[in-house]
């Protein structure tokens, strides 16, 4: 019996020291059926001296399993809390991402300020219209062949409601209600019903201008134009206006510049002519003028449509407009 206590000793000795589930090892020897519960039980016939002396000593072998299983789990206990409390100064802080501006937004509130800067103010209007405000009242009436060109996406309402395919109806808006001279920029939405590619969306962003007063002439606007160039793009670039056609601008040009994607070489973004079209201008319209409740005997005055999108790839050499609003991280996260 002695011998046999001690070799049991020593394997319960080992096993807690290895174990992995020590409440298994309490099982083995001191569970309902356990190796030292049973030889306890097994006493029972023994003389009464030889009981007393036999179960003594089995008592301190179960006293010294228990303890033993108690360093054991309090061992355990005192790692995971070190682990825990364990801080390693030197190791570098999670970098917490802060959010920021679509670079549609960075290039509008650009233009914003360089046009503020030059006694301009900042108009809006709904990119809901009424084809009034979108098209006869900017001397496009029913019919008339120009309306292709802005065709838009139209309303399922009975009064012919429709997203605004310009920002120029905002001019109307703003002759209505304010007496000349009149200096304002007014960035917002456009819409077109048109397949896209690498220059054109169906959904993208206008900057509209248009200055009113006694003498404004294409001179004082291409000067104006320049300047706005310059300080957006920090440097001289070169820009060309050919004559075009615009129904509410009499006479009506285009505005381009050397394209800055490809250095003017050719590439998609410029549909390999080497220039993009940046804007349409030209000296409103009497019928326009005239339209806004404004006499074009006394008043006379410019305008112009800038894309914004165009603007933007051009500052940031971005050679497809649709990354704008394709929503990959990848591109947004470069500004
Ligand atoms: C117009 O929209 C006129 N309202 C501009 C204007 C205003 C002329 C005032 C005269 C006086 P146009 O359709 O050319 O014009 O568009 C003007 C600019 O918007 C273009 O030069 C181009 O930069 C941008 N743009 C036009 N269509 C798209 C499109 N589908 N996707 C992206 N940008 C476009």
């Amino acid at each position: 019996m002695e011998s046999n206590l001690k070799s049991l000793k020593i394997e319960a000795e080992n096993e807690i020291k290895k174990a992995e589930d020590l409440d298994e090892i309490y099982r083995k020897y001191l569970g309902k059926k356990g190796k030292i519960t049973q030889i306890l039980s097994s006493l029972k016939d023994l003389p009464e001296q030889e009981r007393r002396e036999k179960g003594k000593e089995i008592n301190i072998l179960k006293n010294f399993i228990e303890e033993e299983i108690k360093k054991r789990k309090s061992s355990f206990v005192k790692a995971t809390e070190d682990k825990e409390e364990w801080i390693d100064i030197t190791h570098p802080g999670k970098k917490i991402e802060t959010g920021h501006l679509n670079p549609l937004t960075l290039v509008k509130r650009e233009a914003e300020e360089i046009f503020q800067s030059m006694g301009f103010y900042i108009a809006e209007g709904p990119d809901i219209e009424n084809e009034w405000y979108n098209f006869d009242a900017l001397n496009i009436p029913k019919d008339h062949p120009a309306r292709d060109q802005w065709d838009t996406f139209w309303l399922k309402t009975k009064d012919k409601l429709l997203l605004r395919a310009h920002t120029s109806p905002v001019q109307i808006h703003y002759m209505e209600s304010h007496k000349p001279p009149i200096r304002i920029i007014a960035p917002g939405n456009a819409f077109r019903h048109e397949a896209t590619d690498a220059s054109h969306e169906f959904q993208f962003m206008q900057i509209e201008g248009l200055m009113i007063d006694k003498s404004v002439s294409v001179p004082n606007f291409k000067a104006i134009i320049e300047e706005f160039f310059r300080r957006f793009f920090d440097k001289k670039v070169e820009i060309r206006l050919r004559p075009d056609f615009f129904p509410f601008t009499e006479p009506s040009f285009d505005i381009s510049m050397s394209c800055i994607v490809c250095g003017g070489k050719g590439c998609p973004a410029c549909k390999n002519s080497g220039w993009i079209e940046m804007a349409g201008a030209g000296m409103v319209h009497p019928n326009v003028l005239k339209a806004g409740k404004i006499d074009p005997k006394l008043w006379q005055g410019w305008a112009f449509g800038f894309g914004l999108e165009r603007l933007a790839m051009m500052k940031y050499k971005i050679n497809d407009i649709r990354l704008f609003r394709e929503g990959d991280l990848r591109f947004l996260k470069q500004f």
